[in-house]
């Protein structure tokens, strides 16, 4: 495999209305979903699969609009790369649930992208993932169920062989995080296994909002095994600055920049930052960063800055739509900044 993505596989939920007759839609239903206190705005809350139940079918009986798109930090990088056309080997490691729409299921999302999910684990028993994510005066809201994700120790832990020889067989491993207590010693077992078993396997590691917040000393260490840690500024303070593998990079993303952060240096590649007003939707902005830079990595002469300036242009792209909406333009997109595949893919 090229390039192959360890994460939670969630359903995006996005809600097309912030306000019904002059009343927020996020007060309302979080009173729905029985939610105490009431969610933040521009927060993300962990609710469980009673109050997702009741917050559908609150959402449904109203009639408010519901994009629902195959979502999960490491799985939208893999969505974006499997629509570069680079013709790139994908793969994903993860655990499965039910759709609640009874429409898109992970698996078929998968099989549709081409991304190989010999790895990816069925959870009959538990509702996907689930993040609703509901727009709230100019904020968005989160509201996160982790779903059959729960279910990622467990499936490390029975086909650790498997997994691991996955893993080191692959060019690219790219991991995000799993918001269950035990994801964090799981993955970070796994990834040390990966680096025993193949020094050349570059492993990317995004921990996200979650776990920079409060960094466990396994998110540490997994950013230590990393080659490339990908924060942005606020995640990158937040983890004291963390220290990926030797020879390797924090790459910090800003609004209008990018550092590349090696022992002793930094540089820094500028683009043009978007007004807030062209901002559509900034969902998994950062995945689409990821994919980018990946796709530069695993190009015939891998460049950093090449898949720098490439993560930043899709990034700018997918801002400006809705979900995955934009996701046709990024074949172009890649053109420009990369070299045509070879022929023999
Ligand atoms: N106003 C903006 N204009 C252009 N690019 C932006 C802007 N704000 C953020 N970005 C880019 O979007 C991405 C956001 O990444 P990140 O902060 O990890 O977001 P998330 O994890 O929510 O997807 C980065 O690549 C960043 O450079
Ligand atoms: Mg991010």
């Amino acid at each position: 495999m090229d390039v192959v993505g360890v994460g939670a596989l969630n359903l995006d939920l996005i809600t097309g209305a912030s306000a019904l007759n002059g009343t927020p839609v996020l007060a309302r239903l979080a009173g729905h979903m029985r939610l105490r206190p009431p969610p933040v705005s521009g927060g993300e809350r962990m609710v469980d699969e009673a109050a997702v139940r009741a917050g559908l079918e609150w959402l449904r009986t109203e009639g408010v609009p519901l994009t629902p798109e195959p979502g999960g930090s490491a799985f939208n990088t893999l969505h974006a790369l499997a629509r570069l056309g680079r013709g790139l080997r994908l793969g994903y490691v993860s655990v499965a649930g039910r759709s609640p729409l009874g429409t898109d299921d992970p698996f078929s999302v998968l099989d549709g992208l081409g991304i190989d999910r010999r790895l990816v684990a069925p959870d009959p028993a538990r509702l996907c993932g689930i993040c609703l994510s509901v727009y709230d005066d100019g904020e968005r809201t989160l509201l996160t169920h982790t779903g059959a994700n729960t279910g990622i120790a467990g499936h490390v832990r029975e086909r650790f062989d498997e997994i691991a020889g996955y893993l080191a067989a692959a060019r690219v491993v790219h991991v995000t995080s799993f918001l269950d207590p035990d994801g964090g010693a799981a993955l970070h077992r796994l990834l040390a296994e990966v680096r025993r078993r193949s020094a050349r396997t570059l492993i990317s590691f995004d921990p996200g909002h979650a776990w920079s917040a409060e960094p466990t000393p396994d998110v540490l260490a997994m950013a230590a095994l990393s080659d490339y840690l990908l924060v942005n500024g606020r995640e990158f303070a937040q983890l004291g600055r963390s220290r990926t593998r030797r020879d390797g990079a924090a790459v910090v993303k800003y609004p209008d920049r990018v550092e590349v952060h090696r022992p002793g240096t930094v540089e820094r590649y500028a683009h043009r930052p978007l007004p807030d007003s062209q901002v559509e939707d900034a969902t998994g902005a950062g995945d689409v960063f990821a994919a980018g830079l990946l796709a530069a990595l695993v190009a015939d002469r891998a460049q950093l800055g090449a898949g720098v300036r490439l993560g930043s242009a899709l990034a700018g792209h997918k801002l400006r739509h809705v979900g995955a909406r934009g996701h046709g333009g990024f074949r172009a997109i890649a053109a420009d900044f990369l070299r045509p595949p070879s022929p023999a893919r």
